[in-house]
């Protein structure tokens, strides 16, 4: 990070052609809609881009490797476009939410016993889809019927995906993760972090997925998807398009969380407004 932060010379900003050729590959793969005002930020991340690719600088990375990017080129680029930012219980009203109002309402739409599925689209490092298996494990942990539950957590960037399957998080990580959780679900390790509980882990699968691509492959429906904190990201028409793929991957009555200062306004014929950051699939 300490690359990051450094100074830009003004030699070294990207000039209009580059940023532009920046700004296009971001839009078109990943749907991320880049201010060109941004320049000194864009210049920096590239500079980092063009250390990993071992180029000699931003704009040399960019004319070289940007304009016909193969597919290694933009997994790699993703690492350095995308804010990873998370935490656990981050939002933490859809937690609560989850817990007293979606999963009784999904099971009672289930009927007795079944699968519940959710997904969480752009997991991060996994402080998100863990707490999530564990909300599932409070609610259906004592459920009278065997209900099967499982987590599917994708991301675009594999960097991230690895950090979350290993479900090692140090104590300032675990600190917003209400006490309950991390007694039941966390085990402290002797250097003194703390990994998730195998019961945990068991429940959550992490794949890569870029939510830009044509259609999602899934061929059974998830009951809920959360896709927080990422859409802001991209333009309204990406939004759109996103939206409506994550509505398809829902089964009708089924719930989407975003984040709440997210909104999925202009979709109203396939989500119902819950309440900031819940929708609902319309149809049951
Ligand atoms: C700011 S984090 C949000 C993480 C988590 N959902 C939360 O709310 O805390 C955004 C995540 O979206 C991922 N992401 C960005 N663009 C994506 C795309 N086109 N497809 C899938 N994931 C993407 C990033 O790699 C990053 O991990």
């Amino acid at each position: 990070m300490s690359n990051a932060q450094t100074a830009v010379n003004d030699s070294e900003l990207l000039d209009d052609e580059e940023l532009s050729i920046v700004q296009d590959v971001a839009r078109r793969y990943f749907g991320f809609d880049l201010a060109a005002n941004k320049r000194t930020m864009l210049t920096r991340r590239m500079r980092l881009f063009a250390q990993s690719q071992g180029k000699s600088s931003a704009g040399q990375v960019v004319r070289t490797s940007l304009v016909e990017p193969t597919k290694e080129v933009l997994l790699e680029l993703a690492v350095y476009l995308t804010t990873n930012h998370t935490f656990f219980h981050r939002e933490s009203q859809h937690f609560e939410r989850l817990i007293d109002v979606v999963i009784p309402e999904v099971r009672k739409q289930l009927g007795r016993g079944g699968e519940l599925r959710l997904w969480c689209a752009a997991a991060s490092t996994g402080q998100e889809p863990y707490e999530l298996a564990m909300c599932l494990e409070e609610a259906l942990g004592r459920a009278p019927q065997d209900w099967e539950r499982a987590v599917l957590a994708t991301d675009i960037s594999d960097k991230v995906l690895e950090v979350a399957r290993l479900g090692n998080y140090d104590g300032e990580q675990v600190a917003t993760l209400p006490g309950g959780r991390l007694r039941d679900f966390m085990v402290q390790e002797k250097n003194s972090t703390f990994s998730v509980a195998p019961r945990i882990r068991n429940l959550v699968t992490f794949r890569r997925l870029n939510l830009m691509r044509a259609t999602y492959p899934f061929r059974r429906p998830f009951q809920i998807v959360f896709c927080r904190n990422v859409m802001i990201y991209f333009s309204a028409s990406v939004r759109r398009e996103v939206l409506s793929k994550l509505a398809g991957a829902l089964m009708p009555g089924g719930y989407l969380f975003i984040g709440r200062s997210e909104s999925a306004r202009g979709m109203e014929e396939t989500l119902r407004f819950v309440e900031p950051g819940l929708y609902r699939k319309v149809g049951n």
